[in-house]
């Protein structure tokens, strides 16, 4: 879910607390789309906290975690042990695997990792020829709400305009990519989301964690302000008087490594 520049702003247990909701809302991702064999090998790439990894140790064969973040793959490795689970600390740009996977699964974490075409390519690699790549990603228009009213904020203030570090392709664009590292699409699905944020702080908090890398920048005293007046500005979209719900948009595609 990080890349090597946002990837140790924070701790298992804080995504686990506050994030749940990635992993949970992706657990047909597995069962649906990837659907696991007993005697596959798997590569989950960008697997954070390991909870989806587990997940599809349940029905294959080895499945093998790889996350940018050290401090994820601990949380990963203290909480999930099984035989046929690994965990591993790898730059999904710089994958070393040569065929040995029948399917390769990445939930909520490619948009972290921009440029696309290497990791995709990688990818391709990393699978035996007719293997699959079972995705989910931030879609075009994902967090659009948060993502203006930071950049409002940021203008109000009369600091510059920060550009944030994540890619949420079309459909379109993302078909592209993967048919450049020779994939065939055989599924793709765009689809909002509403994603509920934990709390009264759920918008802060959430900006505290995923918005961390890109509001690095900023003194603390910055990006505290700029974080309530963003929070100001969306509360008319965002709050519905219980809740923060985030505006979520989820890409999924489903691929074949051509033979
Ligand atoms: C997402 O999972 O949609 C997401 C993660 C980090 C930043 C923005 C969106």
């Amino acid at each position: 879910m990080t890349n090597p520049t946002t990837a140790d702003y924070w701790s298992a247990e804080q995504y686990r607390g506050r994030h749940a909701f990635v992993y949970e809302a992706s657990r047909d991702l597995v069962t649906d789309w990837l659907s696991p064999q007993p005697d596959e090998r798997i590569l989950d790439l960008g697997c954070g906290t390991g909870e989806l990894t587990a997940q599809i140790a349940q029905a294959a064969g080895h499945v093998h975690g790889i996350d940018a973040s050290a401090q994820m793959i601990a949380g990963a490795q203290a909480k999930h042990v099984r035989d046929n689970l690994s965990f591993e600390v790898q730059d999904a740009h710089r994958l070393p695997y040569r065929s040995g996977f029948g399917a390769v699964f990445s939930n909520a974490a490619l948009h972290w990792m921009a440029p696309l075409g290497g990791v995709f390519s990688g990818v391709a690699r990393s699978l035996i020829p007719g293997g699959r790549l079972a995705l989910e990603m931030g879609g075009a228009g994902n967090v659009l709400v948060v993502r203006e009213s930071v950049e409002q904020a940021l203008s109000e203030a009369g600091l510059p305009a920060l550009k944030h570090p994540w890619m949420f392709p079309s459909p379109g664009e993302l078909a592209t990519l993967l048919e450049a590292a020779g994939f065939t699409v055989r599924r793709l699905h765009l689809f909002e989301r509403p994603s509920v944020l934990v709390g009264a702080d759920g918008f802060r908090a959430w900006l505290e964690g995923f918005g961390s890398g890109w509001l690095a920048p900023l003194t603390p005293k910055q990006r505290s302000a700029v974080i309530r007046r963003a929070e100001e500005l969306a509360r008319p979209e965002l709050w519905n008087g219980t809740d923060w719900v985030a505006d979520y948009v989820r890409l999924r595609a489903l691929a074949l490594r051509g033979v």
